[in-house]
C-alpha cells in the first residue's frame, strides 16, 4: 500500500454507527458516527430497522470520505457489527420487519421449542453454546410461532453487519466470527449446520454461504461510489461480530494465546482466544470463531459500568465518578462484609438467566455508603472471575488487555486485577470495533497483516488474599 492508501472500518453498533479510516501504519485518520433509535415495543423487545442502519452508516461513511485529504485513495472498506440480531429478507431482498437485536428477550418460548427438538449436549458440542435467547436462531423460531404471516415472507437470514454488506455490494454472504453467534452454526465444518435446521424445519437456503472474515463479499454497487466518495469496485471484506472485530483491533489473536482482553463497559467482557473448538460442557460461557480462523471464548457480565451508573443515579445523584470511586477507596477490599450480586439486567456467564436480579446484602448497622458503592465495584470484579474460573481450564489465558470506561477507574482496574488475580494491560488507545473492521480490510489487501498489541501500562494484582472471603461469600450467594 501506498502512504497515500486508506482502509476503512465500519462498526453496526446498537447506539450508533462509527467508521474510521486507517492509513497503512494503522493509523486511525479520519472518524465519524451516526445514532439511529432503538425500539422497545414491548417489554423485553429490543428492535431496531435496518433502513435506519442503512441511512446512518451512509452518512457516516460519506463524513469520513470527505474528512479524508483530497490525494487519499480508499482500497478496501471491512465490517463489524452487534452480534446475534436477525434481519428477515423477503424473496425481493426487501426488509420484512425490524431486526430483533442481542439482547431482546421475548424468545423464552422459542428457547424452549428449540431445547425440546435437539438436546442441549449436542448443541454445546456442535455450536458451542446451548439455547440462547439472545441468539438468532431462536428469534426466528419466534417469528414462525408469532408472526407466521411475515415468516411465511422469509426467503433470507441476516446478521445486522451482513445486511450491510448487502446494502453495499448486492451480495448475501456471513462470516465465522458472527454466524457462530447464531446457534446453527457448526463450528468444526465453520458452516450452518444442516442437521440442526432440518430438525427444526427451517430451510438452510435461508443463510447466506459463509467466507472467511478477511474475504471479500463482492465490490461496492457503482451507484454508490458517488455518493459515498468511494472508488468504484472497491472491496467490501466481510469483517467481524463486535467482540472479534475489537480483539483483532486490540492484537489478541492465536499468535498469543495467553493474552486476551477484559472489557469494563455497560456490559463486561472477557474475551480468550483459543486454538481448538472446545466448548464448556455446561455451556457456561460462549464459544464461537475468532476472525483469525480460529476460536475464543466469551464471558458476558450484563450490568458491569452499568451497575456503578444505575448505583449513581439512584442513589448518589450529586457524584461524580471519580468522587463516588474516592468514596469507595474510604471502604476496604471485601466492602466490610456487604455483598453486591449485579444483576441488575439478568445475566449471560455463568447463569444464563435473564430473570435473575441484583441484590445488596450483609448490610449492618455498621456499614457506610462507602462500603456500599465499594461492593458494587466488588460484585463485578466477581461476577467477571465467575467467567474467568470457567475460562482458565478451557484456554492458556494469563492476562488480558483492558479496553472501557469502567477501566479508566484506577481503583476499579486494581480491584479487578486483584480478584482475578491477573495482570491487566492497558492499551495505547482504544478504537474498539471499526478500528478492527478496519485492520480485517488491511488483512485482505496486504495479504497477511497482524495488529500488534500497544501496551502503555500494566497493572498487576497486590492484594489477591484480601478478597478471598468475600469471593466466597458472593459465591454462596
Ligand atoms: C456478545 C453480545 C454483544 C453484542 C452487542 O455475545 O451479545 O457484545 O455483540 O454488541
Amino acid at each position: 500500500m501506498k502512504p497515500n492508501e486508506v482502509v476503512l472500518g465500519v462498526d453496526l453498533g446498537t447506539s450508533g454507527v462509527k467508521v474510521v479510516a486507517l492509513n497503512v501504519a494503522g493509523q486511525v485518520v479520519a472518524e465519524a458516527s451516526a445514532t439511529y433509535p432503538l425500539y422497545t415495543p414491548q417489554p423485553g423487545w429490543t428492535e431496531q430497522k435496518p433502513l435506519e442502519w442503512w441511512e446512518g452508516s451512509q452518512k457516516a461513511i460519506l463524513e469520513v470520505t470527505q474528512a479524508l485529504p483530497a490525494d487519499a485513495v480508499v482500497r478496501a472498506l471491512g465490517l463489524s457489527g452487534q452480534m446475534h440480531g436477525m434481519v428477515a429478507l423477503d424473496h425481493s431482498g426487501e426488509v420484512i420487519r425490524p431486526a430483533l437485536l442481542w439482547n431482546d428477550q421475548r424468545t423464552g418460548e422459542a428457547v424452549k421449542t428449540l431445547e425440546a427438538a435437539i438436546p442441549k449436549s449436542t448443541l454445546i458440542q456442535r455450536t458451542g453454546n446451548p439455547p440462547i435467547s439472545g441468539f438468532q436462531l431462536p428469534k426466528v423460531i419466534w417469528l414462525r410461532q408469532n408472526e407466521p404471516e411475515n415468516y411465511a415472507k422469509v426467503a433470507h437470514i441476516l446478521l445486522p453487519k451482513d445486511y450491510l454488506a448487502y446494502k453495499l455490494t448486492g451480495q448475501m454472504r456471513a462470516e465465522p466470527s458472527d454466524a457462530s453467534g447464531t446457534g446453527c452454526f457448526n463450528l468444526e465444518a465453520k458452516d450452518w449446520d444442516a442437521e440442526i435446521l432440518a430438525a427444526l424445519d427451517i430451510p438452510l437456503a435461508w443463510f447466506p454461504q459463509v467466507i472467511a472474515s478477511d474475504a471479500v463479499v463482492g465490490t461496492l454497487h457503482d451507484a454508490l461510489a458517488q455518493s459515498l466518495g468511494l472508488p468504484k469496485d472497491l472491496p467490501v471484506v466481510a469483517g467481524a461480530g463486535d467482540n472479534a472485530a475489537a480483539a483483532t483491533g486490540l492484537g489478541i489473536s492465536k499468535q498469543n494465546p495467553k493474552l486476551g482482553s477484559l472489557s469494563v463497559g455497560s456490559s463486561g467482557v472477557i474475551f480468550a482466544p483459543l486454538d481448538r473448538a472446545q466448548p464448556d460442557p455446561q455451556g457456561r460461557v460462549h464459544l464461537f470463531c475468532h476472525a483469525d480462523g480460529q476460536y475464543n471464548l466469551l464471558g458476558v457480565t450484563l450490568a458491569a459500568a452499568s451497575s456503578l451508573q444505575w448505583l449513581r443515579k439512584t442513589l448518589f445523584p450529586s457524584y461524580s465518578y471519580d468522587q463516588l470511586t474516592a468514596l469507595a477507596a474510604q471502604s476496604v477490599p471485601g466492602s466490610r462484609g456487604v455483598t453486591f450480586q449485579p444483576y441488575l439486567a439478568g445475566e449471560r456467564t455463568p447463569h444464563l438467566d435473564p430473570n435473575l436480579r441484583a441484590s445488596f446484602s450483609g448490610l449492618s448497622l455498621a456499614n457506610t455508603s462507602a462500603d456500599m458503592v465499594r461492593a458494587v465495584l466488588e460484585g463485578v470484579a466477581f461476577s467477571l472471575r465467575d467467567a474467568l474460573e470457567i475460562i482458565k481450564p478451557l484456554s492458556s489465558l494469563e492476562a488480558c488487555v483492558v479496553t472501557g470506561g469502567g477501566t479508566e477507574s484506577e481503583l476499579w482496574l486494581q480491584i479487578i486485577a486483584d480478584v482475578l488475580n491477573m495482570p491487566l494491560h492497558k492499551p495505547a488507545s482504544e478504537q474498539g470495533a471499526a478500528f478492527g473492521a478496519a485492520v480485517l480490510a488491511l488483512r485482505h489487501i496486504l495479504g497477511s497483516y497482524t495488529q500488534e498489541p500497544h501496551i502503555v501500562a500494566t497493572v498487576l494484582p497486590q492484594n489477591a488474599a484480601a478478597y478471598q472471603e468475600a469471593w466466597e461469600r458472593y459465591k454462596s450467594l
